[in-house]
């Protein structure tokens, strides 16, 4: 059986130019922040954005909101995010006061508050309290 000599060409100008595509994909740096770092981020927020103010985690901060040490166990992503983002039930909105970015780092590190983990979110803090 013989291939159609186009055929032939087209496939191979489309094999050429899909493995240009995957090598110049596979050679990106890596454009996602880790997760350990995000948290590390947000934790630094958490303190430098006031929200330590109100909010304590395992003790240590303010006690005219909720303690955060469990609260990745009692609330999802999205509903952390749409907190922040909108306040209410006495919390101001952060909307205008955050970056996106660093909306995602306070996510990433306050779904990582679960009271059960040995150290709890506070690990990614600068100073975790003494164990
Ligand atoms: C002026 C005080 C105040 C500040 C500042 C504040 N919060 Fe709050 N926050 C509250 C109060 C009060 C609630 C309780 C809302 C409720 O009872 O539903 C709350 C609730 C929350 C919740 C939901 C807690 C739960 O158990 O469901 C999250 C998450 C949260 N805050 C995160 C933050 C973050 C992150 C910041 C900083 C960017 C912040 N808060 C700053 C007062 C504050």
């Amino acid at each position: 059986m013989t291939i159609p000599y186009r055929l032939a060409l087209r496939t191979s100008i489309a094999l050429f130019v899909c493995s240009i595509a995957l090598f110049t994909l596979a050679r990106q740096p890596v454009a996602y922040a880790s997760k350990e770092d995000q948290r590390k981020r947000g934790a630094i927020d958490f303190q430098k954005k006031g929200c330590e103010r109100c909010h304590s985690i395992s003790g240590i901060g303010g006690d005219r909101a909720p303690d955060l040490a469990g609260v990745g166990q009692r609330r999802g992503e999205r509903q952390i995010q749409t907190q922040i983002l909108n306040g209410g039930h006495g919390m101001p909105p952060f909307k205008s006061v955050l970056s996106k970015d660093e909306v995602k780092d306070l996510v990433a590190f306050l779904t990582s508050c679960r009271a059960d983990t040995a150290s709890g979110c506070r690990q990614w803090m600068a100073s975790p309290s003494p164990q």
